[in-house]
């Protein structure tokens, strides 16, 4: 194991760490960092932190109550595990680490496209319907596949990236060699990989296999990342319009939600392909950097078409405080993507479960100092100023 810090975490920067010592470089590289100079990555955090809510005491919240509905289903709290990419190299079968904490917790998990564990696989750890995450991929038929799986894995929720015509420039892979087959690549992880002992058994060595799960009888070769990565730049559909949308829109019979969307006139067109819902969302600043921050864009797109369809956003968000933003600024729902991996990688499934144990009472004490009990009574009404 990489070096144990005396830390009792509580935040996802806490978790964070534990991440950053248990984890070869180019691995928690990859998932901490964005694109270009990771500008969209930092607003989305800073403009969370520049929301200011309103306190107002002395309304009786008592039997206050975080439970909601998500997608047609009741969840706990308005949160929900975001899709992210090979969590089973983060730790050891890592989406079902997560799917389980998801489960205990009692909130929606997301597995994706290029997740290490397939559908089935976490089909078995879960006890109740999970999400699915997909990209418009060349192969039409590979989708046709991919959906019918999920369908049969009982997935009852399809959450559809759109941003992503080609992966962002993400320098810091770059530098770590994580897409680089050649011996200087290969070199540089094999010394990261040297200084994280303890990954390197209990997910490099337990944790094994390492295919992508769902697409392993697609790619030639499903561990090796580099030809998984040539394979990724030649099957994602650059050619994509809001016309597929309608072919997916015809052939997935689940809620469909539209992940990627940040402005106004997408939504509508969002909205008039028929998607049940869509994510307010920049990709985790991992795709065009200076963009907007998924937060300050929330508000116009909930006033557009909040009436009409459910609408959730990722981003930034790092605590229960950040939901109550969220929420009160027209989410119906967030979406939180490294803060579960760092814990999972940094303190497992029980990691995961504190994790959401603490946005959950960190939304309880938003909402009683707010004065509101219900999710549904949070409005803008609490926000005391935006720096929109
Ligand atoms: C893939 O979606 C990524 O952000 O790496």
């Amino acid at each position: 194991m990489g070096k144990t810090l005396n830390l009792i975490p509580v935040t996802p920067l806490d978790y964070r760490r534990l991440a950053e010592a248990r984890l070869p470089r180019f691995l928690f590289d990859y998932i901490d960092g964005g694109a270009n100079d990771e500008r969209t990555l930092a607003s989305n955090v800073d403009d969370f932190a520049r929301v200011l809510i309103k306190q107002q005491v002395l309304r009786n919240v008592d039997n206050l109550d975080t439970s909601t509905e998500i997608a047609g289903k009741p969840a706990s709290m308005p949160v929900v595990l975001a899709p992210v990419g090979m969590a089973g190299l983060f730790g050891r079968r890592g989406e079902v680490q997560g799917v389980r904490a998801a489960n205990a917790a009692g909130v929606p998990f997301t597995l994706s496209t290029v997740g290490i564990c397939p559908l089935d696989e976490i089909r078995s750890a879960s006890s109740v319907p999970f999400w699915f995450q997909l990209y418009m991929i060349r192969d039409r038929e590979v989708i046709r596949d991919l959906l019918q799986r999920a369908m049969a894995n009982g997935c009852d929720t399809l959450v559809f990236t759109v941003d992503l015509p080609m992966p962002g420039m993400r320098h810091r892979d770059v530098r770590n060699g994580m897409l680089d087959t050649g011996l200087r690549g290969k070199l540089g992880k094999v010394w990261q990989l040297g200084t994280r002992p303890g990954w390197v058994w209990d997910v490099g060595v337990k944790g094994k296999p390492h295919s992508f799960g769902n697409l392993a009888h697609v790619v030639p070769d499903p561990t090796d990342l580099a030809v998984f990565s040539q394979w990724i730049n030649r099957q994602f559909d650059t050619s994509v319009t809001w016309k597929d949308i309608e072919w997916l829109r015809g052939i997935w019979k689940g809620k469909l939600l539209i992940k990627g969307i940040l402005q106004t006139g997408d939504a509508r067109d969002a909205l008039a392909v028929g998607a049940d819902g869509l994510i307010v969302s920049n990709h985790g600043g991992r795709q065009l950097d200076s963009v907007a921050s998924s937060i300050s864009k929330l508000p116009a797109i909930a006033e557009a078409v909040g009436g009409q369809m459910e609408i959730l956003m990722d981003g930034g968000v790092r605590s229960g405080v950040d939901v109550f933003k969220a929420i009160a600024l027209g989410a119906s729902a967030v979406m939180i993507g490294r803060p579960w991996v760092w814990a999972m990688a940094g303190a497992g499934e029980q990691g995961v479960r504190d994790l959401l144990a603490v946005f959950k009472r960190e939304l309880e004490i938003a909402m009683a100092l707010s004065g509101v009990t219900r999710i549904a009574d949070i409005s803008r009404d609490n926000i005391d100023s935006t720096p929109w």
